[in-house]
């Protein structure tokens, strides 16, 4: 194997502690003692090996492969090749002082037919995966589903089959009863919202199906996926503590006027209450099962209370607020979107720290989860590889450093606020972008694969190191 040094050209851990890492006079903002910093990746962005050790083949794997799909035409047949440098990439966090790591289980190397037959070998490399985070005293955070469904399920409708709940279920007590012992930390789902309505609604994602009442559904079954899902965990390993990540969107109305207020809450009732509602309150929200009519979902009797089991924690993946009017971008829910007037990443998403603390302010007040973890927070830019260099990425230093204050503002106002991972470790296949965007705080040469430190990652070692921002 390649040593450390010989792969991420610029730092060695000595290099990496030796940096200048003093206390900057302006760094007041400190965090809670054993706040919990780390990074996020998902399966399908990093893994690559898709067709190794037995893995099924997912969704993904057929999506990238439809013309038109995938904005260069890429798949993450080969990615970071995260699955055989984990071990590397894995001494890179723990130089830059991460103590937690978030990544995703592909169930299609659990199970590569969705259900039936475990291949041993799939959970082996998971296996060694956590060991070694544990080794460098990194927690494991897995999700179970971060969106690459085994194909051999979609065959059967994917998510718009309810039987689908059953196998999910299925599947995580295979994964909890193997690394349950080790892993205490389980997300459910990633972001159901963009599961079935990216996915089933809006074709930009996997399946690419474009059904708006198909995406009603999905959204339910993915509800309902989570609270048989929890309940598959907790029966598995008994000190499990269990949350789902899920993509808060802060919204504020286009104007003052009655119908863009209305808009804005209709936008907030479909991203943010739709799922939050029913985890904690047990109930879809009834302004929106009123506004849906025939379109709302079929629910089953009792799947609202396996729905609200209880959270151990919330995660919330936040990005960016969204700013909403009353008109037809989007017809079924009569909204219009408004560009906003602060700076935009690469994804053309407006920078707006001050959604993030709006957003764990109302959730705190609005549904008390007993904890919150920040499960992704990050910004793509076009960063720029200059020989060996580091990469310099101040844009992505300010916004992170924006949000790591608004989020140490809202625990001083009471948000239990626990932890925080950055989207993302490295760049990565970013979903229908392919490798277009980058939101790494290490930079990934694809080519030749070498990792190599941006600006961003000395930035967040030292926030680290002094917890504090
Ligand atoms: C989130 C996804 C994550 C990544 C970021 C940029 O919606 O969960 O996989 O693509 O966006």
């Amino acid at each position: 194997m390649q040593s450390v040094s010989a792969l991420f050209q610029i730092y060695t851990f000595a290099e990496m502690s030796a940096l200048s890492l003093e206390l900057q006079p302006n760094m007041t903002r400190t965090f809670p003692d054993q706040f919990l910093w780390g990074s996020a990746t998902a399966a399908y962005q990093v893994e690559g090996a898709v067709n190794t050790d037995g893995r099924g083949l997912s969704i993904w794997d057929q999506f990238c492969r439809t013309p038109g799909k995938i904005e260069d035409g890429s798949s993450g047949d080969l990615a970071c090749d995260h699955y055989h440098r984990y071990r590397d990439d894995i001494s890179l966090m723990a130089g830059l002082g991460m103590r937690a790591y978030r990544f995703s289980v592909c169930w299609a190397r659990i199970l590569p037919n969705g259900v039936g037959k475990v291949n041993g070998a799939g959970l082996d490399f998971y296996d060694r995966l956590v060991d070694t985070l544990l080794q460098h005293r990194i927690q494991p955070f897995v999700t179970l589903y971060h969106w690459d469904m085994p194909q051999a399920l979609q065959d059967k409708g994917g998510w718009a089959n309810r039987d689908l709940v059953s196998a999910y279920a299925d599947y995580a007590a295979v994964v909890a009863a193997r690394l349950g012992d080790r892993v205490k930390n389980w997300i459910t789902l990633n972001e159901p919202w963009v599961s079935a309505f990216m996915g089933y609604f809006m074709g930009v994602h996997a399946p690419g199906l474009t059904d708006w009442r198909t995406g009603l559904q999905v959204s339910h079954h993915l509800n309902l996926a989570h609270g048989r899902g929890s309940q598959a965990i907790r029966a598995a390993s008994a000190d499990a503590k269990v949350g789902i990540a899920l993509n808060l969107s802060w919204t504020d109305p286009a104007s003052d006027s009655e119908a863009d207020r209305a808009a804005a809450w209709r936008h907030d009732g479909y991203v943010n209450r739709w799922f939050l509602d029913p985890l904690f309150k047990g109930s879809y929200p009834v302004d929106m099962i009123e506004w849906l009519g025939p379109d709302a979902p079929t629910i089953a009797p009792g799947d609202l209370s396996i729905i609200q089991q209880p959270n151990d924690f919330l995660g919330i993946n936040y990005y960016t607020r969204s700013i909403i009017g009353e008109g037809d971008d989007f017809p079924q829910m009569k909204l219009r979107w408004v560009y906003g007037p602060n700076d935009h990443t690469d994804m053309g998403w407006e920078v707006y720290p001050d959604g993030l603390y709006h957003t764990l302010m109302r959730v705190t007040q609005d549904y008390q989860p007993a904890a919150i973890y920040i499960t992704e927070n990050g910004a793509a830019f076009p960063d720029k590889l200059n020989g060996t260099e580091e990469v310099h990425d101040e844009k992505r230093v300010n916004y992170l450093r924006a949000h790591f204050e608004s989020a140490q503002r809202a625990i001083e106002d009471g948000a239990p606020l626990k932890g925080y991972f950055v989207w993302s470790l490295m760049d990565n296949f970013e979903w229908s972008y392919g490798y277009t965007k980058r939101f790494g705080l290490v930079y990934v040469d694809y080519p030749t694969q070498k990792r190599v430190l941006k600006t961003s990652a000395r930035f967040y070692q030292n926030v680290i190191r002094h917890n504090a921002v």
